[in-house]
């Protein structure tokens, strides 16, 4: 069956809706994206996917087309016209088209929005179940990795030469310390089980999977360290995890040649992997 997708104000079928050539997302990247996750037919942590689309598109110098509610309605609309249970919403703005290809840009431009839906097991997930396995990559992305903008090429070739490999995914470095996971937050537990991560800064995506899960580790008297990691700390940890939208919580049971956690998914991703679903499904809109 085919989707209805949102493009500039209409519903339409997937196969009538088109963006024009010109378009600087295109043509540039020139763009921002979000990805929020639809449980039980509502969305997760909506109030953060939002507010982040509004900075980023501000980091820019873009402004929304419309209101955030008129955004949640979208999201909504969609979800029902597809009838959405359990997926995702992808939604792309970009800097719209001037009718040419050129690298400045005039202020003020119409800017282009585009949302569809994304049907998948996200709970019954074997992934989830199993864990992945990753492989550590250079990060050779730019300087604002704290925007969430479409220049995804670098983690698109890195996942591509992960799965060469015969992993799952990767988990990117900067000067032998861990980044990101390819399309996530990275984290270890050491052996007094306290969770390490990235602290936020312009070097990671500020995950709004990130910001939930810390406040409910929190809540449970977890222990959490936000700073920088090495991949030789990463590779003695008792568990490793990634957060994200699309997986909320992946155990990763093995970076590079080395086991993490007997090549097991461990407990504390495990529990926060619950929690998390839990908690966010229940304040779903
Ligand atoms: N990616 N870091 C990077 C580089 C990401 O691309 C993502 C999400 C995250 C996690 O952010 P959040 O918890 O807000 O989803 C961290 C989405 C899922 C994607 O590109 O499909």
């Amino acid at each position: 069956m085919e989707r209805t997708v949102y493009v500039n104000g209409k519903y339409l079928p997937e196969s009538q809706a088109s963006v024009s050539v010109f378009d600087r997302g295109f043509l540039f990247a020139d763009a921002v994206y979000e990805v929020t996750a639809v449980l039980d037919g509502k969305l997760i942590d909506q109030a953060g996917h939002l507010a982040r689309l509004k900075r980023s598109a501000t980091e820019l110098g873009m402004v929304l087309p419309c209101s955030e509610q008129e955004l949640i309605q979208i999201h909504h609309q969609l979800i029902e016209k597809n009838q959405l249970v359990e997926g995702g919403i992808y939604l792309q703005l970009t800097r719209g088209n001037e009718g040419d290809r050129d690298f400045s840009f005039s202020d003020g431009i119409k800017p282009t929005l585009v949302l569809f839906t994304q049907a998948r097991n996200l709970i019954e997930n074997d992934t989830a179940q199993q864990g992945i396995k990753v492989i550590s990559v250079e990060d050779i992305r730019w300087r604002r990795r704290d925007i969430k903008t479409t220049c995804l090429l670098p983690a698109c070739l890195a996942k591509h030469i992960a799965h060469q490999a015969g992993a799952d995914d990767v988990w990117m470095l900067e000067n032998g310390v861990v980044t990101e996971g390819g399309s996530s937050n990275a984290y270890i537990v050491d052996q007094l089980g306290r969770v390490i991560t990235r602290p936020l800064s312009q070097d990671i995506l500020h995950g709004i999977t990130r910001a939930s899960l810390l406040q409910m580790a929190q809540d449970l008297d977890i222990t959490i360290i936000e700073r920088p990691f090495t991949l030789q700390e990463a590779y003695a940890a008792q568990e490793a995890f990634i957060s994200s939208a699309t997986a909320f919580v992946w155990p990763v049971i093995a970076i590079d040649e080395h086991r993490i956690g007997g090549g097991q998914p461990g407990p504390v991703a495990r529990k926060l992997r619950e929690i998390y679903i839990e908690i966010a499904r229940s304040r779903a809109i």
